[in-house]
């Protein structure tokens, strides 16, 4: 990857003369969704793969873009001067944001920069290709004008800039898994202080196999928004019975007892899955702490139902991939990954039964879907370095 993206910006920008390459990861959430913006835990681990830059100071304002992933676009031009979300700017308004996210914190580019990409996260995939981009950017322009940003700053502002700049209300999660990943551990975050530990997560006997669907509904990001607005609602009606920062902070009885002041079924049921997912990965990671991978599993599970009937972001096609993964012996839990509406699953399957999977599910999904199933089997990365 280091050596494509390289040889790609000496053919687009004439040289290769004086330029630096950089990655930052992908990564895969085991348990704790739609938790990060109610101030509760997740559990998501740092990918191998992700996206690559190659970069090069300008000595002019100029920025110049250049992608491996969308080459008929050509080199996408702007300016590091009056930087606003344009529509023609296509994916690099995710930099672009970073940088504008930046010069909002008094850090101020320079000069402008050449700039190819190369992303290995499949397209649509819900395994953060954009929180890598926007945690490379910001690590780049770190390294390459002495920003005095920690890591976990780093992931503040990737996060900022989707919000304010990209329009996605998203939490904190992706951009800190991308920033903060560790090679073979998982990131235990709680949200409401961005405290965090780190999980080994080399399983005995076990792999961890991402399931991608190929599909992407289009109404991911409509849908995650009105999702957040609809917990924002239910915390404000419960903060008129009970003192509480978010939906994290509420044990399954307190919500049993309290949930009467939210006057909305659809929103009681998107509370409680906010609610309960926040215990199931406290609860998943005290497991895995001793070595309790069955009720790991069964935790993934239960989190895949409260996604799909609850919280109502998983599809046809995922519903799918789940039901014929739980059917296969072997399979210690499965469950929808990510935003929803699409993109993988995450499942652990026992090392004697990951052909069996593959085949099985891959079967079965053509059959009831039509269409093929992507597996890969998860390896865990650290963050972002440059190379
Ligand atoms: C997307 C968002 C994250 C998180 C997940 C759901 O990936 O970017 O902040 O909310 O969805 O858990």
């Amino acid at each position: 990857m280091k050596e494509a993206v390289l040889k790609k910006f000496g053919e687009i920008f004439g040289s290769t003369e004086g330029v630096s390459v950089y990655f930052a990861p992908g990564r895969v959430n085991m348990i704790g969704e739609h938790t990060d913006y109610n101030g509760g835990h997740v559990f998501p681990c740092a990918l191998t793969i992700g996206t690559y830059a190659a970069v090069r100071k300008r000595e002019d304002d100029k920025l110049r873009f250049y992608s491996m992933n969308f080459e008929k676009l050509g080199v996408i031009e702007s300016s590091i001067v009056g930087l606003k979300p344009e529509k023609e700017a296509e994916w690099t308004n995710y930099p672009k944001g970073v940088m504008w996210a930046f010069e909002k914190r008094g850090f101020k580019m320079p000069c402008g920069l050449d700039i190819v990409l190369n992303g290995n996260i499949p397209n649509g995939s819900g395994l953060s290709s954009s929180a890598s981009l926007e945690v490379l950017t910001g690590y780049f322009l770190r390294d390459l004008f002495g920003f005095d940003v920690t890591n976990i700053d780093l992931a503040q502002i990737g996060q900022y800039s989707e919000n304010n700049f990209n329009g996605m209300n998203c939490g904190i999660m992706d951009q800190f898994a991308s920033a903060m990943g560790k090679k073979d551990n998982a990131i235990f975050l709680d949200t409401a202080d961005l405290s965090y530990e780190y999980a080994p997560l080399v399983l005995a006997g076990a792999k961890i196999i991402v399931t991608n669907s190929n599909v992407k509904h289009e109404l991911v990001n409509s849908e995650y928004n009105v999702r957040r607005s609809e917990c924002e609602t239910a915390l404000k009606e419960l903060q008129t019975v009970i003192d509480i920062n978010g939906l994290g902070d509420l044990s399954e009885e307190e919500f049993e007892q309290h949930k009467s002041a939210i006057k909305d079924d659809v929103r009681i049921r998107r509370a409680k899955h906010a609610v309960y997912e926040n215990q199931r990965t406290i609860l998943a990671v005290e497991a895995l702490k001793k070595n309790d991978l069955e009720l790991f599993g069964k935790l993934m599970n239960a989190s895949h139902v409260s996604l799909r009937d609850d919280y109502q972001v998983s599809c046809d096609e995922i519903d799918v991939l789940v039901e014929e993964a739980w059917k296969v012996p072997g399979v210690i839990g499965s469950r929808i990954t990510g935003g929803g509406f699409g993109g993988c699953t995450v499942s652990i399957v026992k090392d004697d039964a990951v052909e069996d999977f593959k085949a099985k599910v891959g079967a079965a999904y053509k059959e009831r879907v039509g269409k093929n199933a992507d597996f890969y089997v998860v390896e865990i990365g650290d963050g972002p370095s440059k190379i």
